[in-house]
């Protein structure tokens, strides 16, 4: 894993918008993995602010959103869908009909949407980059402990812990889903890029269990070392737990190193 420790959350989005930024100008069909959630929204305001610069669009990307509540409707402002479209979509020059979540429309079994969803994102190449948030319990996407690290899109049922994180932006708490269709932890690892955000000291204890601790479904983002292209963007809070931080320390400092030698070559 690749981990770097910035100074703070601005740190951090600047960071992740010129990751992102790389990947895009390399290939501006990329298919873009994407997160909700209060981490990637730092990021995605800078997407907006930079979005139709000369030589940055997003007219030819294609998105798969990592998550969403089932009993929602789309234009629930509760829904991923509203959150993707007020938070991102809606500002940029992206094409929404390019723009996909796990969506299960009233009609459809929810069983069906999964394997759908899987089906798409095959249709389309695959995942580019996925960018992933982390939840205090170390889920990705809501992957929740002791999903199967083999999983794929699927229905899952939400832990209390994590009900009671987002119970903030229900204003009826009996609104608040308990369900939602989730990309699996083998989806995720499907990516050819991932890059995981985190931020606070509540993120903390996740963080060196992703990072430090062992692979395990009861840290399900730690199955995220078997990944050979993981960038983990850190602030300062929520890097306070790691123990090897000297080494993350000196590797910055060689990184740099290694830059500079081989500026202007
Ligand atoms: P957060 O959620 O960005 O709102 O902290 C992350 C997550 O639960 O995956």
């Amino acid at each position: 894993m690749d981990v770097t420790i910035l100074k703070d959350s601005d740190a951090v989005a600047a960071a992740g918008t010129d990751l992102l930024r790389g990947v895009l100008r390399q290939k501006p069909n990329a298919v873009l993995g994407l997160a909700t959630g209060r981490t990637p929204l730092a990021m995605y305001q800078r997407l907006i602010a930079v979005c139709c610069d000369e030589g940055f669009s997003f007219r030819d990307v294609t998105t798969f959103n990592l998550d969403e509540y089932i009993g929602l409707s789309p234009d629930d402002p509760q829904s991923y869908r509203a959150y993707m479209k007020r938070e991102l979509f809606d500002h940029i020059d992206i094409d929404q009909g390019n723009t996909f979540l796990p969506e299960c429309a009233t009609e459809t079994d929810p069983l069906d949407v999964g394997p759908a969803y899987e089906a798409l994102i095959r249709s389309r190449g695959g995942i580019d980059l996925q960018v992933l948030g982390i939840g205090h319990n170390g889920h990705i996407g809501f992957n929740e402990p002791t999903s199967s690290l083999k999983s794929r899109t699927r229905i899952k049922t939400l832990t209390r812990e994590t009900i009671s994180a987002n119970k903030q932006y229900f204003k009826d708490p009996a609104a608040q889903p308990q369900l939602a269709v989730t990309m699996g932890i083998a989806t995720i690892m499907d990516a050819r890029r991932i890059m995981l955000l985190a931020t606070g000291k509540e993120k903390a204890e996740a963080v060196r269990q992703t990072i430090e601790g062992p692979v395990s479904a009861m840290c399900p983002a730690s199955i995220l070392q078997m990944h050979e292209a993981v960038s983990v963007l850190l602030d300062e809070a929520a890097a306070s737990a790691l123990t090897l931080r000297d080494y993350y320390d000196w590797i910055a400092e060689q990184k740099l190193r290694i830059a500079g030698n081989t500026e202007g070559r």
